[in-house]
């Protein structure tokens, strides 16, 4: 069977975006293929956080990925700390990394500039040699991602290339191993809708003051929005999915729209209208056409409460399953041990594979 994996920090709360980018579409591809979910913890001590949080947040962010339906009696599900392989097929990944690669990285460029540039964790440009480890380590086929982890999925790809000739094919046959390539090439999985959520309230501010940039993206015509977002300041700009039925009306209520009348998909100019529309399109379950016929006509005023009930429609039984699976401690424990049983089997061959082709000295 083919294989796919995928994972969430935890860090802050897991949002809307996380749930319609990744985690719902984790779901639906657990019955047609082997799959592994982590909580990347690892990642999560890049940029500086609270020690006496993160353990809490662990927790929370496995509880919600069982919440919003991932099943394990047909997933792996696993914190990526337990897995002691991640680190180490990491390291064996740097040497074949070029520094420049990690230092063209937008996510690397945009994380180090917020922390000061030079006081930027060495663990933030070498992250995506981490999120490659987690991928490579399963031989996943497909990584269902958000569009804003795509330019990580392709250094993934490239890393495993580069590995795959550098050390693969009749130099490892003659070390002993079956020879060909050590890793599969994965491919990513994006949502046609829903891959990028936009933040509720900040609009273009994001860009506004880097001329340079929003001249690039213009010409590339992709609209300069900010995406929602686990660090942006303002909570207004997210809903969680824990969010109380009163928080995500009052945030729906209050986020930016424009001044035009009838709502459309599509429209460049009307960024806030697509992403309101696309969400509401998901949540509800209804398609593109149905939602266009529905909403065409409508002003702001009608929709957002439409919006909110069908949101908190959505989101309320992921809320009542997160509130049993969180009471009884024991069987999250139970879930990720034996999670971390069963990427530890597959991760170990192909951590062994590597060494062997690279040319380390088994123990004997
Ligand atoms: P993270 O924790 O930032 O986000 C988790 C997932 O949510 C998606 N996402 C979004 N999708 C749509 N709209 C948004 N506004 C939005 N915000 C976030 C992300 O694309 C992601 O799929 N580096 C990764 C975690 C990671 C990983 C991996 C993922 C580490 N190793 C291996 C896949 C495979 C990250 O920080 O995601």
């Amino acid at each position: 069977r083919k294989r796919v994996v995928s994972g969430v920090q935890p860090t802050g709360s897991i949002h809307l975006g996380n749930y319609l980018g990744a985690i719902k579409n984790w779901v639906a591809l657990q019955d047609t293929y082997e799959t592994l979910f982590f909580i990347v913890d690892l990642h999560a001590i890049t940029l500086p956080y609270d020690t006496q949080e993160l353990r809490k947040a662990t927790r929370d962010t496995a509880a919600l990925y069982l919440a919003c339906g991932v099943d394990i009696s047909k997933a792996s599900v696993f914190v990526q700390s337990h897995v002691l392989a991640h680190v180490e097929l990491m390291w064996l990944l740097s040497s074949s990394t070029p520094i420049g690669w990690l230092q063209k990285m937008t996510q690397f460029k945009e994380k180090s500039r917020k922390e000061g540039g030079e006081n930027a964790s060495v663990s933030l440009l070498t992250y995506p040699v981490l999120m490659a480890s987690d991928i490579l380590l399963y031989q996943s086929d497909f990584v269902p991602v958000g569009e804003d982890q795509k330019q990580h999925l392709e250094l993934a790809r490239d890393l495993a290339q580069r590995v795959n000739n550098l050390y693969g094919g009749r130099k490892w046959k003659k070390l002993g191993g079956r020879g060909g390539s050590i890793f599969k090439i994965p491919e990513p999985l994006i949502p046609q809708v829903g891959a990028r959520v936009m933040s509720l309230t900040d609009g273009l501010s994001k860009l506004s003051c880097k001329g340079f940039t929003l001249l690039r993206l213009a010409s590339l015509n992709v609209v300069p929005i900010a995406i929602m977002s686990k660090s942006a300041p303002s909570d207004q700009s997210r809903i969680n999915l824990l969010d109380s039925k009163d928080l995500i009306a009052g945030k729906i209520k209050r986020c930016k729209t424009d001044s035009l009348a009838g709502l459309e998909f599509d429209n460049a100019e009307r960024p806030e209208c697509n992403n309101l529309l696309s969400v509401y399109q998901i949540v509800s379950g209804k398609t593109k056409e149905e939602v266009m016929e529905e909403c065409k006509d409508m002003s702001w005023g009608t929709f957002k409460p439409l919006l909110a009930d069908a949101v908190i429609e959505h989101l309320s039984p992921i809320q009542l399953r997160y509130q049993e699976i969180t009471a009884e401690s024991e069987y999250l424990d139970k879930v990720l041990s034996e999670g971390a049983d069963r990427a530890t089997e597959i991760a170990e061959v192909t951590v062994h594979n590597l060494k062997q082709a690279m040319g380390f000295c088994p123990r004997n």
